[in-house]
């Protein structure tokens, strides 16, 4: 078992990665200070798959088990279903320190992230991620929300889990679109802040399905999103960085009605934000090769898709990621140095969405 280190203070806690982790869970949730009932939240496809034998070991870890199951999709993370499961925990609740564990993918580490952090103003959470982009990102940095109507994330907090079980055997079952949703993620850590990180994708990214390999990218990548949320927990400045890709990528999710995988958005949204910074000079373009590359690699297209130039240009204005009506690019100096910019002309940006 590999672990990171999460140093917040008192809102610190360990990231544990492993194959197989979740046959031990009982004894690591008790070496996280959680000994009493906990109340499942997942999903029914998790549940099937991974569920019932996770179950079975904390029950036999002498905790006293519930599961909460919601229904599949992105729809879920909504006030509705925080608001359903408010109703069936005031039943599974026999006292205050019942941890909920989220486990499954982000959808279902987000809202019931949510859950915990506002259910009696807060019970004790463990994240249990079970897809990669969840054991590379999500399930770290304690960032949990549900989104209102067609605004993401809108509502939400930060609230940081007790400990994360990371068991890398649980991605054996993740479909291929899943894994390159994931790595999508991956190869922006990499970009923005690990140059041997992306060596080791170039030389490995072909064997993905290989628990070892696999392994490596998870305890890598998360090791990255832990150094960058201790330094910014709240996302006032350094945390922007994680966002390399996600600004054109979240304006062309946001044009295609999410049509688009998440990971798709964000690999087009980083190799047209490259070429922007080719295009300023500021980026090699032997390194925008190389990222094309392995993005392809990854199983993501790296073709540029249709898209509606001005309408990408309208909805990142309206993005987040706005600060004082300037729109905010992280941009790549080199494989493994990226930094936020307010100075991208965005005709310069419309011109890389229009061109061939
Ligand atoms: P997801 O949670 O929808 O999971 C993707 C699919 O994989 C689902 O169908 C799920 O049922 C299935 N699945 C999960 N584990 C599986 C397994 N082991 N085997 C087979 N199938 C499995 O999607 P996601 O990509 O994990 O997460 C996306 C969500 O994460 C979005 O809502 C996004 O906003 C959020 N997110 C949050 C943060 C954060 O910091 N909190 C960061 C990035 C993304
Ligand atoms: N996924 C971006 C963040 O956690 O800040």
């Amino acid at each position: 078992m590999k672990t990171i280190k999460i140093n917040l203070g008192d809102r610190g806690y360990r990231v544990l990665i492993g194959g197989g982790l979740l046959r031990q869970a009982g004894a690591l949730l008790k070496e996280a200070g959680l000994d009493n009932g906990l109340v499942i939240i997942t999903n029914p496809m998790v549940q099937s798959l991974h569920g019932t034998e996770f179950r079975n070991r904390l029950t036999a870890g002498g905790f006293n088990v519930t599961v909460l199951t919601v229904a599949e999709g992105e729809e879920q993370k909504s006030l509705d279903t925080a608001g359903r499961l408010y109703e069936e925990l005031t039943t599974a609740y026999t006292e205050r320190r019942t941890a909920i564990l989220a486990m499954g993918g982000g959808v279902i580490g987000d809202l019931a992230g949510f859950v915990a952090a506002t259910y009696l103003r807060g019970v004790p959470l463990v994240q249990v991620p079970t897809t990669l982009l969840a054991q590379v990102d999500s399930s770290i940095g304690g960032k949990v929300a549900v989104n209102h109507g067609k605004l993401k994330n809108k509502i939400g907090a930060f609230y940081q889990p007790r400990v994360v079980i990371s068991d890398i055997a649980t991605l054996k079952t993740l479909p291929a679109a899943e894994t390159a949703n994931g790595l999508a993620e991956v190869i922006k850590c990499a970009v923005i802040k690990d140059k041997d990180l992306f060596g080791f994708l170039e030389s490995n990214i072909s064997r993905i399905k290989e628990e070892a390999v696999l392994e490596e990218i998870v305890y890598r990548t998360a090791g990255i999103k832990a150094r960058v949320v201790e330094q910014d927990e709240t996302d006032r400045g350094t945390r922007n960085l994680l966002n390399f890709g996600h600004t054109i990528g979240h304006a062309i999710e946001t044009t295609c009605d999410f049509r688009v995988r998440h990971g798709q958005a964000v690999a087009t949204g980083m190799i047209l934000v490259s070429r922007v910074a080719v295009k300023m000079g500021i980026f090699k373009e032997a390194e925008l090769k190389r990222l094309t590359k392995v993005i392809a690699a990854a199983g993501l297209s790296v073709d540029k898709p249709a898209l509606d130039a001005k309408k990408i240009i309208q909805a990142m204005k309206h993005d987040k990621k706005v600060a004082g009506g300037r729109v905010r690019f992280v941009l790549p100096r080199a494989i493994g140095e990226a930094f936020l910019c307010e100075d991208v002309s965005l005709e310069m940006v419309e011109e890389t969405l229009n061109a061939e």
